[in-house]
């Protein structure tokens, strides 16, 4: 167990050079690729450092939830940024949630990958990825991926398998982990290099497109029900009721 020289098929090194990063680590097992990434932040790594574990045993989503990374299942990665002025937060975990659903689609044709605002990624309408965004000082943030690639959808626990998914159970099957970290890397990357403070009309018409909570009846943490009308130039969800449009800037939602 501990800090690998290998990663799958080539060396971390070589990784490092491939995907253009200033730091790469692979580990066997961590308790969370977050914190790792975290203890590299404080030492002064650069934006894109990145770390990836094949298991983690205390791996964790947002409202500090437990999130099942078992070993090789699927993807556990964690990586650096350091937005200017700390960025917009709410675009920063929607534009990698974006980035995540681009590579999904390329390395799984036809998967339609949807966007649940703010930072999940869903497939047949069931989480495929969650990102957890955790900000570290005033100038970097940290930016966790899980994407669930292998499990067979009983490999889910019973409480999570009618909401959770993987590539895998959605018919998407023999996917390299290597392959889906590098794209969400380089989707990222064109998305966030540099993180633009506001959505521009592309970017919305393609969160649009990807909208999994479109049209649909949702209820804020704050207990505020009402019909997702899309996502506003700064990131924050659109939601109409009783003929009024309020905006949503933090919080889970769910769908009533
Ligand atoms: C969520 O859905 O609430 C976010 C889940 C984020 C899980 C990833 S796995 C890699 C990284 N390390 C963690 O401990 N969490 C994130």
């Amino acid at each position: 167990m501990g800090r690998l020289q290998t990663w799958g098929q080539e060396s971390v090194t070589t990784w490092e050079s491939l995907w253009g990063l200033p730091h790469f680590e692979a580990h066997d097992e961590l308790s969370s690729t977050n914190d790792r990434v975290r203890v590299l932040a404080e030492e002064g790594a650069s934006a894109f450092t990145t770390v990836i574990a094949g298991t983690q045993t205390a791996g964790r989503g947002r409202g500090g939830k437990y999130w099942e990374s078992s070993a090789g299942l699927g993807l556990w990665m964690s990586f650096l940024l350091r937005p200017v002025d700390g960025g917009n937060s709410i675009l920063t975990p929607l534009l990698v949630g974006l980035g995540t659903a681009r590579a999904i689609e390329a390395l799984c044709p036809g998967s339609q990958p949807r966007i649940k605002w703010p930072n999940d990624v869903f497939v047949n309408d069931r989480k495929v990825c969650g990102i957890l965004c955790e900000g570290v000082g005033p100038d970097a943030v940290v930016v966790g991926v899980g994407v669930n690639v292998h499990q067979r959808q009983e490999d889910f626990p019973a409480d999570l398998s009618d909401r959770a998914t993987s590539l895998l159970a959605a018919g998407c099957s023999g996917q390299s982990l290597a392959r889906m970290a590098g794209e969400v890397l380089r989707q990222t990357r064109l998305l966030v290099e540099p993180l633009p403070e506001v959505l521009d009309e592309g970017l919305r018409n393609e969160l649009g497109k990807r909208d999994a909570l479109a049209g649909r009846m949702v209820r804020t943490e704050a207990g505020q029900e009402g019909t997702a009308i899309g996502v506003a130039d700064d990131g924050a969800l659109l939601i109409q009721s009783d003929g009024v449009c309020h905006t949503v800037r933090g919080g889970g939602i769910r769908i009533v």
